[in-house]
């Protein structure tokens, strides 16, 4: 391994020497090379030099306040360049060359598609500004921008930049030029370009308050035909921001243009969103309703930024969730409002479960705000995103709806244009409603999930209910001591019959309501319930209230009464939960008779032919916990074909007890009523559909593969189609199918994004021979981050049976890939091999093998940062 590079601390920080309040660029664009010139005017009250950062830049002209610079005055360093002799108010101009077309990083400015026919665009965040020019690269630093971009006008017939559109014009030599000018000072992150043979709609949309805006999305020829299901969430997502927080959109144009090369999901540009193509073009032969909710999702986290994150924005990397997790919550309340809430709920703590929990588990888990890291892109993580928005949830449960909106108000208006701190944050929505917050931080700076323990007692003679609480969150790296944290305990009581009890706590005078938060805030805490007629049962956690473990001794026919009656369709999605994890535990240990696989089998048998129950929730309470989530509940000697083996055996437990023929008939009449589209009942039912075949699968194979078989023949939407092929992939039509679908959607790269992935999943040892070769299918590159995940990604990371095979060969495949995607893409590389993350828990044959597979990568000489950065972590 490389001399490990240097930490940077949260405890270290300082306020910037010097400040930037206008930044001037012409960009002369060019494929192979273009040119940078950039005019920074500086301000500070200070003798010491002025540090710019720069990442392979080719300098051509550096002057200070008009005047070229002599060597004598400024030098190059590791990081960029340090000028002496600079005053307040110095203009520094600095021309530099980069190579678009050579950028395989995807940071900085660089080409997506091929060098005749693609375009150019720009990527920022965290620290790629200075891949494009000279520049003070930190967050804290946030100036004005006036940007004209030069170039071909063939070649490149549209040019955008970041802010309102001041200009345009033809040059000499077939050239062309634009002009834009962003008046809201802003960090050099949110910088972007574009330029390139784009085509675009458009729709005009009055702000709120007033203002006519232009919104733009942008595709290449052949996909903007798929960007209206995005421009409808678009102008959804700007509705319910005016009206849920009163806020605007603040500039003349929206641009989004969509990409198929790009190392995250999206961007938040100041007035340039960019896209991970995944997640704006849509269309029902290509997508699944999956990727629609997905789309509208991120359409609406991007756009949320613009204010928090950019007319707000972080001081530091370290306040990256100050604006993800909040930017997350914003998103998952607008989802929750626009389709189910509590399937949204569903899925979203079912991802922090699979992805957070599991994180905070292993070798790389850290706190939500980290103090310290070695490269920042390695911290775009679920504790920072998807755990951060619990963070915020949490508070805004804690205020109430009306003083969480009050505090939002405060906050967007006291640090408007401003950098701000977490601190900032829960202080501003503290003091608008004269509430200390301050507690919460000790969540912000605290890695790993809290355990909350709950012990019931009932006192018949009192007729006393007292539930008592008590938290312990387990060490991890670096952190062997934990503190309490506050913890909302949303509660509710039933009796044995599955009817909500009135509350009355100890202390008040009269029962009132159903239901009631508990606040935790030490180790341990004791809540009397009076009046209580007979031994209830408590429904806790209610709406996942805050992102812990609960553990309470239920019996099972308790969970099975909280699974038929709760009100609180998540909680009843979670009592299935516990009912199957536990019953897994019982599968695990060769106990196929538990009571509680017992009682989620009869639980669900009876809810199977409820025509009340929305066929989306009952989708969901039909699957149990993926394989990854069951294997955290197994301390030590974790073996993947174990886990799976329990899980396939609850599946079969359960398929046996509701009966084939009900499945069979369940499909059948779902199917006689399909149809293609997107309305939320048409989607119910794909999705229990794809539940009833995965459980017919398991015990009548013949009929579920027919069925799978009739359907990939006849479905008019990609929902159907891919669950068809996923389980005809399993069967003896496995290659008919492939090349069938393959045939249908060679054109698509999404659909091909899933054709790898799909076959990347099978489960079981025998697959990684199939990836193999698939890395030499034609439409295979190691370039491109969206196929490179679907590849490897999907099968180091959702394939546990074939990743770990017994004998090591999916460890040591993947490293070898490992190190030549770093070469190229050092974030891609980093994120890919994160899917070790367990490897400590495995039993010893496996962990052996991964443990080496990871230290020779380890022992490379030329690993990037990013990867270098989690393999020392990983080994640590
Ligand atoms: N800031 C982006 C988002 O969450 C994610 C991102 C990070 C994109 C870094 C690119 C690079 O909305
Ligand atoms: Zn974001």
């Amino acid at each position: 391994m490389p001399a490990s590079a240097s930490l940077v601390r949260l405890s270290e920080y300082t306020a910037p020497d010097w400040r930037v309040s206008s930044v001037e660029m012409e960009v002369d664009l060019d494929i192979a090379s273009s040119r940078i010139r950039t005019r920074l005017t500086v301000h500070g009250d200070t003798d010491r030099p002025l540090h710019l950062d720069g990442e392979d830049l080719e300098l051509l002209e550096l002057k200070l306040d008009g005047e070229t610079l002599a060597d004598a005055h400024y030098r190059k360093t590791d990081s960029g360049l340090e000028i002496d002799g600079v005053r307040n108010g110095s203009v520094i101009e600095t021309l530099v060359r980069v190579k678009p077309a050579e950028n395989t990083k995807l940071e900085g400015l660089y080409l997506s598609g091929a060098a005749d026919t693609g375009f150019l665009l720009t990527q920022c965040e965290a620290e790629g500004f200075r891949r494009i020019t000279f520049f003070p690269d930190r967050p804290d630093v946030l100036a004005t921008y006036t940007v004209t971009l030069r170039a071909d006008r063939a070649r490149f017939p549209v040019l955008l930049a970041g802010g309102n559109p001041d200009g345009a014009g033809d040059l000499d030599d077939g050239r062309h030029w634009a002009r834009f000018v962003d008046p809201h000072p802003k960090p050099c992150y949110l910088f972007a370009l574009v330029a390139g043979r784009l085509q675009k709609i458009s729709r005009a949309y009055r702000t709120a308050d007033g203002r006519d805006v232009t919104l733009n999305l942008w595709a290449e020829a052949g996909a903007i035909e798929q960007c209206g299901y995005a421009m409808d969430a678009l102008e959804r997502a700007m509705r319910w921001d005016e009206q849920t927080y009163g806020r605007n959109y603040d500039l003349d144009v929206f641009h989004v243009v969509a990409t198929h090369d790009f190392n995250m999901g999206a961007m938040e540009n100041k007035g340039l969103n960019i896209f991970n193509a995944k997640y704006l073009l849509a269309a029902p032969d290509m997508s699944t309703d999956d990727e629609y909710r997905h789309v509208e999702a991120v359409v609406a986290h991007e756009y949320f930024h613009n204010w928090s994150g950019n007319r707000v924005t972080c001081r530091d990397w370290f306040q990256l969730s100050l604006k993800e997790g909040l930017t997350v919550f914003r998103e998952q309340s607008f989802s929750a409002d626009m389709n189910s809430a509590p399937i949204k709920r569903i899925e979203d703590v079912s991802l922090l479960r699979r992805a957070q929990f599991t994180e905070d588990a292993g070798p790389l888990s850290h706190p939500v705000r980290p103090s310290e890291y070695r490269e920042i892109n390695n911290f775009y993580t679920a504790t920072v995103y998807e755990k951060g928005s619990e963070l915020v949830r949490m508070i805004a449960g804690r205020l109430g709806a009306e003083r969480f909106r009050k505090g939002m108000d405060l906050y967007f208006e006291r640090h408007d244009g401003d950098a701000a701190t977490l601190e900032d944050f829960l202080a501003a929505l503290g003091e608008a409603n004269g509430i200390d917050l301050t507690p919460y931080l000790a969540w912000y700076g605290q890695a790993g999930t809290p355990r909350l323990r709950a012990l019931g007692e009932y006192d018949a003679a009192q007729r006393r209910y007292t539930l008592t609480l008590r938290q312990r969150t387990p060490a991890t790296p670096g952190q062997p001591h934990k503190q309490p944290v506050p913890i909302p305990v949303r509660v509710a009581l039933f009796d044995r019959g599955g009817a909500m009890l009135p509350l009355q706590l100890q202390g008040e005078t009269e029962a009132s309501g159903h239901e009631r938060v508990l606040e935790l805030d030490g180790v341990e805490g004791e809540f009397v319930f009076e009046n209580v007629p007979a031994a209830p049962i408590p429904s806790l956690l209610r709406g996942f209230s805050a992102p812990v473990v609960l553990e309470h001794d239920y019996l099972p026919e308790d969970l099975a009464t909280l699974l038929r009656a709760d009100p609180d369709g998540f909680n009843r999605w979670a009592a299935g939960q516990q009912l199957s994890s536990r019953a897994f535990d019982a599968l695990l240990a060769g106990d196929a008779s538990s009571a509680a696989l017992r009682a989620w089998c009869d639980g669900l048998a009876s809810l199977f032919d409820d025509t009340e129950l929305d066929p989306a929730l009952l989708a969901e309470l039909l699957m149990p916990a993926a394989e990854i989530e069951l294997a955290e509940r197994i301390e030590q000697d974790v073996d993947p074909d174990a886990v799976r083996a329990a899980r396939e055996a609850l599946l079969h437990h359960l398929a046996e007890r509701i009966g084939g023929d009900r499945l069979e008939s369940r499909f059948d009449a779902l199917q006689s009523v399909a149809s293609d589209d997107l309305d939320a009942a048409s989607q119910a039912r794909r999705r229990l559909k794809q539940a009833v075949l995965r459980l017919l699968h398991g015990v009548r194979p013949q009929a579920a593969l027919q069925r799978a078989d009739a359907l990939h023949a006849q479905a008019g939407n990609m929902t159907d189609r891919l669950l068809a092929l996923q389980m005809l992939l399993r069967g003896p039509q496995a290659d008919a199918a492939a090349s069938a679908f393959r045939q249908r959607h060679h054109a698509q790269p999404l659909a091909m994004d899933k054709w790898f992935a799909a076959q990347a999943q099978v489960a079981g040892a025998q697959t990684l021979d199939r990836v193999q070769a698939l890395l030499h299918d034609d439409a295979f590159t190691l370039r491109n981050p969206n196929r490179v995940h679907a590849l490897l990604g999907t099968f180091a990371r959702s394939n546990p049976t074939g990743f770990h095979r017994a004998d090591g060969a999916g460890y040591r495949f993947l490293t070898a890939k490992l190190a030549e995607i770093d070469a190229l893409n050092p974030q891609v590389a980093a994120r890919l091999a994160t899917a070790f993350n367990g490897w400590h828990r495995l039993e010893p044959m496996r962990r052996e093998a991964a443990h080496d597979a990871l230290a020779t990568l380890a022992s490379g000489n030329d690993l990037s940062r990013d990867l270098a950065d989690i393999l020392q972590r990983a080994l640590e």
